[in-house]
């Protein structure tokens, strides 16, 4: 067995994001397509008689109040596995609505897994995922996904060609709780429909074409919300689109705005324009966001 295991935990994006009803359990029933992005952290997992975590990157929380070290404490009850040390090298801004701690905490549950040798669990894998945030599941299962419930079910979808981005971080951190209580009481306020539900067949067709021939669609719910709160982001958004990208948009809640070009000289020639925030990354497939490195 290997004494330690290094895991790439890659970020996502929402292509696009609905919102329905509020259920009994105080989240929200959602719809969602996932894509995983090139941005990645490094999480190294090492065998320990005492689980611990070392990071030194500002504005990341520590010890148990990290989703890495909740996924390694319920991978350790629910396995009845030994402890690790986790060591996480930081890349993904943090709360910037690219899903950086769930990504961080879905790669200790699958390299504690290999770590740890755990045969054919993905049922309770996943399980132990929800149980920490509800877009954990998805990075278990990487590349383009379609989701629906709270986020946590899921249909894997064909990869898509590579995507060029730009992805831009404001300095503002959105709650990812206020950005779904504004929405519902926006809806109470204007009697406004929910949406329809598009469902993982129409998801699979829409993913199959080039998808950003659908850029009109690909919505997300919690825009008008964060806007109203930020109103740069709209600003942000726009600009992106001027630069030359095909479709724009918030991922999740905030903050982070996202272009996506048809081109990669396209989406270089934008780069000068929006300075040192500016993230440059792609949309990579279910293989490579998986894949460990030795
Ligand atoms: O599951 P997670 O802890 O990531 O969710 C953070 C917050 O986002 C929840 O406490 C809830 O307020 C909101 N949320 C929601 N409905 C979802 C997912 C998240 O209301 N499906």
């Amino acid at each position: 067995m290997p004494e330690s295991i290094v895991v790439p935990a890659f970020a996502k994006i929402n292509w696009l994001l609905h919102v329905f009803g509020l259920r009994a359990d105080g989240y929200h029933e959602l719809e969602t397509i996932f894509q995983s992005i090139a941005l990645y952290d490094v999480v190294t997992l090492s065998r320990s008689d005492d689980l611990a975590l070392n990071c030194d990157a500002a504005g990341v929380p520590g010890g148990a109040a990290n989703l890495a070290w909740k996924a390694a404490a319920a991978m350790m009850a629910a396995f009845n596995l030994p402890a690790v040390r986790i060591d996480l090298e930081k890349h993904i801004p943090a709360a910037g609505g690219l899903g950086g701690g769930s990504a961080d905490a879905a790669a200790v549950i699958r390299g504690m897994a290999a770590l740890y040798e755990l045969r054919d669990e993905p049922l309770k894998l996943a399980e132990v995922a929800l149980s920490i945030g509800s877009d954990v599941p998805f990075f278990l299962v990487g590349g383009t996904a379609h989701a629906s419930g709270r986020g946590e079910v899921l249909t894997p979808l064909p990869d898509l060609p590579s995507v060029p981005l730009l992805l831009i971080v404001p300095e503002e951190r959105v709650s990812t709780a206020i950005a779904f209580e504004g929405l519902r009481d926006a809806r109470r306020e204007t009697a406004a429909p929910a949406p329809e539900i598009l469902g993982s067949g129409a998801a699979r067709a829409l993913t199959s074409e080039n998808i950003l021939e659908h850029a009109p669609e690909l919505t997300n719910d919690l825009e008008s919300i964060v806007f109203a709160m930020h109103p740069h982001f709209a600003d942000l958004r726009q600009a992106l689109l001027e630069s030359g990208a095909t479709w724009a948009a918030m991922s999740g809640s905030g903050s982070t705005i996202v272009g996506a070009y048809s081109e990669e000289s396209l989406r270089d020639a934008a780069i000068e324009r929006f300075g040192t925030s500016a993230i440059i990354s792609r949309t990579i497939s279910r293989a490579e966001s998986l894949q460990f490195r030795s």
